[in-house]
């Protein structure tokens, strides 16, 4: 009965310009349920690490029911220790990626991702009597923020024009009952991610290097003008709950 009232009220369409236009037709939700019910993606979607990417995302509709499963899945098996359920939580969010084209679309995707999240959590805060903790929702923004992009697809140009940039969250020395989980930064174009590129761990991509640049009084400090060199940089392996730092290292050499 819930579920013909959900479907009748769904809206699927939001104009007939932007089917004509993008071919922005939304998937309900239960064909959604239904498709990942088949056995192999019902199997990827009980599994933390398996990665999904949508290219086409839309508001959602299919990341957003992936990730309910997989924070289904933590429930289960890391309900009983906060700490946990906050490290394999944001694991498991770690691993959906998504590319829209339209603003408002990319935009609602990452609001609807970080809702699932934060209700999810907030739930378990209650259960075990505590506090969400701050450092948990910052990294869970920052990855949902870093996961959704912007962009066309097609010529895996974000909207600004620079190539889609996307982060692996690498995990370090995973093991069955870790507590706090350490997770390698590695940035990857998505023209590197279709044509399997690898890269050193920790690598940025030259489309979002964070330059190092030297501090602005040391110009007053010699007589010859210093060059304002760009320091190489690459991301060190940090706490999963820590990644909202963003915390890098200059490479020596
Ligand atoms: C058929 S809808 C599906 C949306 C979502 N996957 C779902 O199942 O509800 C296609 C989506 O792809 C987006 N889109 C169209 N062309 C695109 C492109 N070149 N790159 C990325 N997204 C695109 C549209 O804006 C639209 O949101």
């Amino acid at each position: 009965m819930s579920g013909t009232f959900e479907s009748v009220n769904e809206k699927i369409i939001k104009s007939k310009k932007r089917v004509q236009n993008h071919g922005e037709v939304f998937t309900p939700k239960r064909i959604v349920k239904k498709m990942l019910d088949l056995p192999h993606i019902r199997q990827a979607c009980q599994n933390l690490t398996s990665t999904f990417l949508e290219p086409g995302a839309g508001e959602g509709a299919f990341l957003v029911e992936v990730l309910n499963k997989k924070m289904k899945m933590v429930l289960k098996n890391y309900g009983n220790d906060l700490t946990q359920y906050e490290n394999y939580s944001l694991l498991a969010l770690s691993t959906l990626y998504g590319v829209e084209l339209l603003e408002d679309n990319a935009q609602k995707c990452v609001m609807n991702m970080h809702q699932v999240y934060y209700e999810a959590y907030q739930q378990q805060a209650i259960v075990h009597g505590a506090k969400m903790k701050n450092k948990v929702l910052d990294s869970a923004k920052l990855i949902i923020s870093k996961n959704i992009a912007q962009g066309n697809f097609l010529t895996k140009s974000s909207a600004s024009g620079n190539p889609i940039v996307f982060s692996e969250w690498q995990p370090v020395n995973l093991r069955t009952n870790t507590k706090t989980i350490k997770v390698q930064r590695t940035e990857y174009t998505l023209e590197d991610i279709i044509e399997g590129v690898k890269k050193a761990d920790g690598e940025p991509s030259i489309h979002s290097e964070k330059v190092k640049q030297l501090d602005f009084f040391d110009l007053f400090n010699n007589e010859e003008i210093p060059v304002i060199e760009a320091k190489r940089m690459r991301y060190i392996p940090v706490k999963i709950t820590d990644v909202y730092k963003e915390v890098m290292e200059e490479i020596n050499g």
